[in-house]
Order: structure tokens, then sequence, then C-alpha cells
């Protein structure tokens, strides 16, 4: 079997984990393995582990019901352990930037910088004004220990950590190819935490998290109704299924919560994108792919285009992926398509050493 070292995506979210497994058959990326496990509430509190044995349970009883043999695997930390800042700098030599960055680093992460984990990227140089921007990347390292740390108890060997910002638009560039027209926005609202990339001519232009998601409308509507979180969770993604039969049994007051909530969110991310506007010059959004749990309720993708006026769909992950129907449970997979873009993005990633 081709199993081209691609590395076991597991994308531990506040609110579940999901596995995936591709493989190539015949030249075609392929999904061979699609696990969900849900995560109690207070498994992850504002990105930080509070219930270890909850995730490691979790992912030990997906490989186990999946039969997944693979070991190796790319993780992701999430926005709230993550600064990403594009800058500007002098034209210099690959070695004088690395002599360097550490003081550029200094400059714009408010970490101490032993604290962090540095990455950095040249996105581009531009000699006519003897500059080139610099993609810098800081991760704390406590959140990058702890992630791999929970991936060992687990039984699994981490070999890839990547931002979760950056597996949406692996997968992104993996189905839509590398957009060089126009600036899109790539958005995925989950549980607890929303992050927005932006790319203009295919390039990560800007990047912001916002702490707000799913969990706020869940919230608001056990608050209104005074009723459980599970109950809440229940009639939110009822009232988000449009059919005949749910909202008879949904309270009509939902809708309207769900309304509002969004409507808070979507103003949330139309203020992030402006400021991106008005920082880069650049007139316009082409064009905003959303992923992500939160991005199933239909009134999410239309706030937004309401308000941003750039067209909205939903960042499809098997628009050039293909699924292994022999392996994969088809149904459970599309109850959960949309939060597949982060474990697709890592398990997009390869084995280097073996590769
Ligand atoms: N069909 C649906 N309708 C409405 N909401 C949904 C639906 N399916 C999932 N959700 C919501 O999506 C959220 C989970 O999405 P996702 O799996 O992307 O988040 P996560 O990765 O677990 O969380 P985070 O990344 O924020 O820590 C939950 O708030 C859940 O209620
Ligand atoms: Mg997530």
């Amino acid at each position: 079997m081709a199993d081209g070292n691609y590395l076991l995506g597991v994308d531990i979210g506040s609110s579940g984990i999901k596995l995936c497994q591709l493989k190539d058959v015949r030249g075609k990326k392929t999904l061979c393995k699609f696990g969900y496990h849900p995560l109690p509430p207070q498994t992850i509190v504002d990105g930080h582990v509070m219930n270890v044995g909850a995730i490691v349970d979790g992912v030990a009883q997906l490989l186990a019901d999946h039969k997944v043999k693979r070991r190796e695997v790319a993780l992701a930390v999430s926005g709230h352990a993550v600064i990403i800042r594009r800058m500007a700098l002098p034209l210099m030599t690959p070695s004088e930037l690395a002599e360097q960055i550490d003081w550029e680093a200094e400059q714009q992460i408010p970490y101490d910088i032993k604290d962090v984990q540095i990455d950095y990227e040249v996105l581009r140089r531009r000699p006519e004004q003897g500059q080139m921007d610099v993609l810098l990347v800081a991760a704390k390292k406590e959140e990058i220990n702890e992630t791999a740390q929970l991936a060992r108890e687990a039984k699994l060997r981490p070999v890839v950590i990547d931002v979760d910002a950056f597996t949406v638009q692996n997968t992104f560039e993996a189905n839509y190819g590398i957009s060089a027209q126009g600036t899109i926005a790539l958005i995925n609202i989950g549980a607890a935490l929303t992050t927005i990339n932006i790319l203009s001519a295919g390039i990560p232009a800007f990047t912001r998290n916002i702490i707000n998601g799913g969990n706020a409308i869940t919230e608001e509507i056990q608050k209104r109704l005074g009723i459980s979180w599970d109950e809440a969770e229940t009639y939110k993604t009822g009232a988000a299924f449009v059919g005949s039969d749910p909202r008879s049994v949904v309270p009509q007051e939902v809708p309207q919560i769900i309304k509002q909530v969004v409507e808070g969110l979507a103003g949330e991310i139309l203020r992030s994108l402006d400021f991106y506007l008005a920082t880069s010059g650049e007139r316009e959004i082409a064009r905003i792919y959303i992923a992500g749990g939160t991005a199933n309720i239909p009134e999410v993708g239309m706030a937004i285009e309401r308000r941003t006026k750039a067209p909205v769909e939903l960042l499809d992950p098997f628009r050039d992926i293909a699924v292994d129907l022999k392996e994969v449970n088809a149904d459970l997979l599309n109850l959960h398509r949309p939060q597949v873009c982060v474990a697709i993005g890592l398990a997009l990633r390869k084995d280097r050493e073996k590769a």
C-alpha cells in the first residue's frame, strides 16, 4: 500500500478529537481513515487542557476503533498559544536574518523570547523597495510541550506540530490550488475559537484569532431558556437543521437567539477584515471560505456575507481529496465535514525522516 509517509492527522479541538489519515491511490490523495470522538465540556478551557484523561482515552479509542496502525502524528497548537506577525524588514541574507530574527521577535512578541519557539519564513523579497516580507510565528513552548506530551501519553509519536490557521490553509491549497488571484480569507469557526487567515496572492498576509465560536451560542441558549448545556447544544444543532420537523420540537426563541449571537460574531469578523483592508491598502476581499463546526449554521455564512459584502462559501475539504468509502464511514464523515479541515491539513504532512 502506498501510504506515502503521510502522518496521522489528529486535531484535538475543545469540543472533539478528529483523526484523519491519507494515502495515495493512483496518484490521488485519498482519505483512508476518519474518526471523531466528542469531548465533554471543560476538557479544554481557554486553550488549556484540564482533563488529560478524556483526551488520552479518546485518542486510544479512535486508534482502536478505526484499526489505525500508524503512530507518527501531526498535531496542531491552537491560536491561543501562537502569535503570527508579518513584518517588513530591510533586505538581508539568510544568515543575517537568522542572526537578527530573535531581536525582531522581541520587538513584536509580548512574551519572553525564552518561552516561545520562533519560526519564520521569507514570504517575498522586494528589491525595488530594499525590503522583504517575513512571516514570524512564535508559539509558546509550554503549549507545544503540552501537546506533544498528550500525544506521547496516547502512545503516539509527535513528528510535526503545526499552527491551526496554517493547517486550514494546507487543506485549502490541496483542494483549490494556490490562488494567485485576489485576496481571500479562510475562517475556521470552532467551538471556543475563530481563526482568520487572509491570503494575498496565495501568501498569508494577516492572521487573527477571535476568542468566540459556537460555545457562545450554546451558552446563550442555556442561559435564556434555563436549560442544561447538553439540551442547549441539541437545540442549537437541531435549529440549524433546515427540515420540516426539527423546528417543531425546538423552542421558537432558539433561532432568534442563534441569529443574535451570530450577528455579534459576524461583526467581530468584519472588524478584523476591515482592519486588514485599512492597513494593507487592498480594496477588497474577493472571497471568504468558512470551515469549523459552527460554519454548519447557515445563518453564519449569511451574516458574514451580509456584513462583509464578500461571497462566502463552505471550504470543501474533499473537493480534490478522494474518500475511500470501504474504509471511511460516509455518514459520520458528512456529519463532521466542515470540522475536519484542521485534521486534513495535518494529515497532508509527511514524515520527512522516511520520505
Ligand atoms: N450541525 C451543527 N449545527 C450547529 N453547530 C454545530 C453543528 N455541528 C457542530 N456544531 C458546533 O461546532 C462547534 C465544534 O466545531 P469544531 O469541531 O470545529 O470545534 P473544535 O475544534 O472542537 O473547537 P475549538 O477549535 O474552538 O477548540 C461546536 O460549538 C458545535 O456545537
Ligand atoms: Mg478547532
